[in-house]
């Protein structure tokens, strides 16, 4: 006899199967007792007739605690009542695991209790859906980075540079020296970019930040594309494209998740939609200032109920384009028609979700970037090779940097970015 997964189970029916699966509850009455199952893929009802199993198969059915582990073996059926259209009609069950006073019961928990649990609240049907939709994304990505000729590079972790700033860093030993964690593999990539031409990285990435947001992580991982001869706007279509191609992915082949979440799918096939919407900075500080926000001036960076209102104008995802120089990190373009701004662009996501993509087009100007250099109080030593990219066939080059947590929250449609991440790391918080 076959041992099959719940999700097979279409292929199955009428026949006799094992299944490996997990108890996530029960209710019995003198003559029948109803399973709720899990086996990771799927969720599935068992149904236990009294009347056509031993008296101890019956017995244990009735008993098993929440999260027993069991083997069961019994006759697919259809069930059109269930979202995933089968059960099983139980003959055996043998007990793998036993599991006891569970702590988490369907009641209501609160955040800290579940966070202290994640190790175990994973098992529950959210969780599993919005990490579904991550393992989707990142599944999505591989094919539209490879449809589009995108060579995968993998930057280091340790790094001895700083490229997003160097207030964020977290710092370790390296055997005598100093190292930091990667804050963002770009300076890396665009030296591979000069390599491989179209170049993509995506890994863990580092930001001792202070903050204790629904949008940060203090780790979190990066999908960063660096391409060669690629301006400033192509790299924005490429970023649309790339969105809107994620999107759609997850309408296609989570809908299982999608419902669980709640997640309104009509309002997802408006963000497969392209182009994307662009407005300069300086239009949204104008926009900002007409419509009552009197505390943000030209210069000052987005806050994110500023990130919220300029997005809520729009029905998709939308670009911010040209921030100033001032408030961006020293690589970026310096925009030849506004020197006073730079080429680069935030991607905002609609729904109060804020920025998911900062990208830009890269200075390749020598004497430029070694200013800045000097500028932003980075040492120029621990940059000479960046520098060097400049000195042997420069071109021009863009590139950007997606948050995968942001964009699994956002598509998702979940309220925070901790629920993104199988064991995420927060301000304060490591275990487990
Ligand atoms: O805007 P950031 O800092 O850009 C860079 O690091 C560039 N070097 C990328 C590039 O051009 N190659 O970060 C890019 C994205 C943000 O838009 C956001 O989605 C995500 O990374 N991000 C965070 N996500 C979760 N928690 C944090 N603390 C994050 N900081 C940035
Ligand atoms: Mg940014």
């Amino acid at each position: 006899m076959e041992t099959i997964t719940m999700k097979q189970a279409a292929q199955f029916v009428g026949q006799e199967v094992h299944i490996n699966a997990w108890v996530t509850n029960k209710r019995s009455s003198g003559k029948i007792a109803f399973l709720q199952l899990r086996d990771g893929t799927s969720y599935f009802q068992g149904i236990v007739v009294k009347a056509d199993v031993s008296e101890e198969v019956f017995e244990l059915a009735k008993s098993l605690g929440q999260e027993s582990s069991i083997i069961l073996t019994g006759v697919v059926q259809e069930d059109t009542r269930s979202a995933l259209g089968y059960e099983l009609l139980v003959k055996d069950i043998q007990i793998v695991g036993e599991s006891h006073d569970y702590p988490i019961t369907p009641k209501e928990h609160g955040t800290d209790f579940l966070m202290d649990h994640r190790h175990l609240w994973l098992r529950s049907s959210k969780q599993h859906a919005i990490l579904t939709i991550r393992n989707e994304i990142i599944r999505a990505t591989y094919q539209f980075m490879s449809e589009n000729d995108f060579v995968k590079i993998d930057p280091p972790i340790l790094t001895g540079s700083a490229p997003e700033g160097t207030t964020e860093l977290f710092h370790t030993k390296y055997f005598d020296d100093d190292a930091f964690l990667s804050q963002s593999g770009q300076l890396y990539m665009e030296a591979a970019a000069m390599a491989f031409g179209k170049v993509f990285s995506f890994g863990p990435t580092f930001r001792a930040e202070k903050s204790k947001t629904r949008r940060h992580l203090i780790e979190f991982w990066m999908m960063e594309p660096e391409m060669a001869f690629v301006e400033h706007e192509e790299s924005l279509e490429v970023q649309e494209k790339y969105v809107a191609y994620l999107v759609q992915s997850v309408i296609d082949n989570c809908q299982l998740a999608l419902k669980t979440l709640d997640r309104d799918v009509e309002q997802l096939r408006k963000y497969t939609i392209t182009p994307y919407p662009r407005i300069s900075y300086t239009d949204a500080i104008e926009l900002l200032n007409k419509n009552g926000f009197d505390d943000i001036t030209w210069g000052d960076d987005f806050g994110s109920p500023h990130e919220t209102f300029i997005a809520s104008q729009y029905e998709q995802p939308i670009f911010i384009v040209n921030y100033p120089k001032a408030i961006k990190p020293f690589y970026m373009k310096v925009n030849p028609e506004d020197p006073r701004t730079v080429l680069c662009a935030d991607m905002i996501a609609p729904e109060g979700y804020g920025e998911i993509i900062g990208g830009s087009e890269r200075e390749i100007d020598y004497d430029v970037l070694a200013e800045n250099i000097k500028n932003f109080g980075l040492d120029s030593e621990t940059y000479a090779w960046y520098l060097d990219l400049r000195k042997y066939g420069s071109v021009p080059h863009s590139g950007f940097g997606i948050g995968l947590e942001r964009a699994v929250a956002w598509i998702s449609g979940i309220e925070h970015i901790r629920e993104t991440s199988a064991f995420p790391r927060l301000l304060n918080r490591i275990y487990p």
